[in-house]
């Protein structure tokens, strides 16, 4: 017992409280200080949660210091080399990898409820022109309730899987949607006959009675993309997934306001800064430049798509991206200008004090933004990628909470430094 607890000396009163230490499978141990308050009365305070494990979960596992990343116990290698998006969509989803059988089913599965309501479109007209299809997204999937009224409390697995295929099958096409009506274009509706990844692409660039030349070699990298963003333990949207869903809204708020988390450029939106950033250095003479601004504490600068709150390492995702760009530079028409200031920003970055002192390496968005551009994705459509590879992670995640008998409401406490109570005049 005694190697199993945590005990914790109240240094006014001399006090003792000990708290049990929870085992994981692999990784860090956890002390669960669930009666902390109940026990001390007092409360725990841990900014922007960097030492708290918020859930159990059997989904995701990250090693930070090795740079390793599964889902599901398949390294991530694994699964971008060998598999597609759908077969890590369906293992997220059914804890397994999916049989040729149960591929097929999936796959039709999405097709079948890929096209939205008519009535959405009137959603989609009421946004200005040029509104970021973020904001379209994140308000289409909550609206997409109001067309599922009845099936938004679910009693049985079955619903609950029918839930899960209708939101990854409709969010590729409210995104496609939301780009071209963002951008007075017409809308491509699904096409049945093509497979997931390949069918968004054709919404995006597609135009009516006029066919559309998709290379095999940019669907497999955005198939790739999908698969490496597919879920990521408890990263800030995915814990707003769970806040939300903690209060037992239904699904569609609850991965509406994971969009929203998603947005911001310390998380989903550093890809398309990062493509900015670097179009804003402009060329490798600018390079140090800007590198001095990211070490200046006095300077708000940052180098986009550098650190991660998790990696201390390589981000695995980012090295299999870092591969593919490299790969696509001669296939793709890859910007030369671009990829040599993100080369030469890498090459500084990797060797210098300030970043290697603070573990600050690549991450995903690094490369994910240079690739995105070469499949000639809008910039304000990356973002739009991440959150279509991240649903079926959300979903799981929002199943896994809902399974839990002991699931409580999500509801921290403060610090409080406010003022004390006042003498009204
Ligand atoms: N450029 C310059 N300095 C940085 C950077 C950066 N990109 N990132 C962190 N630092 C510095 C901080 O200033 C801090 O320095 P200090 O110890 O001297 O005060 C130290 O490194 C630690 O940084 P924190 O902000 O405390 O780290 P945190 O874990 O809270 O933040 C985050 C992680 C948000 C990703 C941060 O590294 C960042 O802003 N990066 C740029 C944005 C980005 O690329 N986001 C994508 C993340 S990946 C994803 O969401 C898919």
């Amino acid at each position: 017992m005694a190697n199993n607890t945590v005990t914790i000396i109240d240094n006014r009163t001399g006090k003792k409280f000990d708290f049990p230490i929870l085992l994981p499978t692999i990784g860090q141990s956890v002390v669960d200080i669930s009666d902390f308050y109940k026990d001390t009365g007092m409360f725990t305070f841990d900014r922007g949660f960097t030492s708290t494990a918020s859930c159990r979960s059997r989904i995701t596992y990250i090693d930070g210091a090795k740079g390793k990343l599964m889902y599901r116990g398949y390294d991530i290698s694994y699964l971008a080399n060998k598999k597609t998006y759908l077969d890590a969509a369906y293992l997220l989803l059914h804890k397994d990898l999916p049989t040729k059988q149960q591929y097929d089913a999936f796959s039709y599965e999405l097709k079948k409820r890929s096209f939205i309501h008519e009535g959405m479109k009137k959603l989609f007209d009421a946004f200005p022109d040029n509104a970021h299809p973020m904001a379209i997204l994140s308000s289409a999937v909550a609206a997409l309730s109001t067309f599922y009224f009845d099936s938004l409390d679910m009693d049985t697995p079955e619903e609950v899987i029918e839930m899960a295929h209708r939101i990854i099958a409709k969010i590729p096409t409210i995104a496609a949607f939301s780009y071209r009506y963002s951008n007075g274009l017409p809308v491509i509706y699904p096409d049945l006959d093509k497979g997931f990844t390949e069918n968004f692409l054709y919404m995006l660039r597609g135009y009516p009675h006029h066919h559309v030349e998709l290379s095999p070699i940019e669907v497999e990298a955005l198939d790739t993309i999908f698969t490496l963003h597919a879920d990521h333990e408890q990263n800030a949207s995915t814990t707003a997934v769970r806040v939300v869903a903690s209060t037992h809204a239904h699904p569609y708020a609850a991965i509406s306001a994971g969009i929203g988390a998603l947005w911001g450029r310390a998380h989903g939106g550093a890809n398309e800064s990062v493509i900015r950033q670097l179009e804003m250095i402009g060329t490798i003479d600018n390079v140090e430049k800007f590198i001095k601004k990211a070490k200046d504490k006095n300077d708000p600068f940052r180098l986009m798509g550098f650190g991660h709150r998790v990696y201390k390492n390589f981000d695995p995702r980012a090295k299999i991206l870092k591969k593919l760009r490299d790969q696509l530079v001669d296939e793709l028409d890859i910007d030369s200008e671009l990829i040599a200031v993100a080369n030469k920003i890498e090459q500084i970055a990797l060797s210098d004090e300030y970043f290697v002192s603070r573990n600050l390496y690549p991450n995903i968005d690094f490369y994910s933004g240079l690739i995105l551009e070469a499949l000639k994705i809008p910039k304000e459509m990356f973002a739009v990628i991440f959150v279509i590879g991240r649903t079926p992670g959300w979903i799981a995640q929002w199943i896994e909470l809902k399974e839990q008998p002991d699931m409580k409401i999500a509801r921290p406490r403060q610090l409080y430094l406010g003022p004390n109570e006042r003498t009204p005049e």
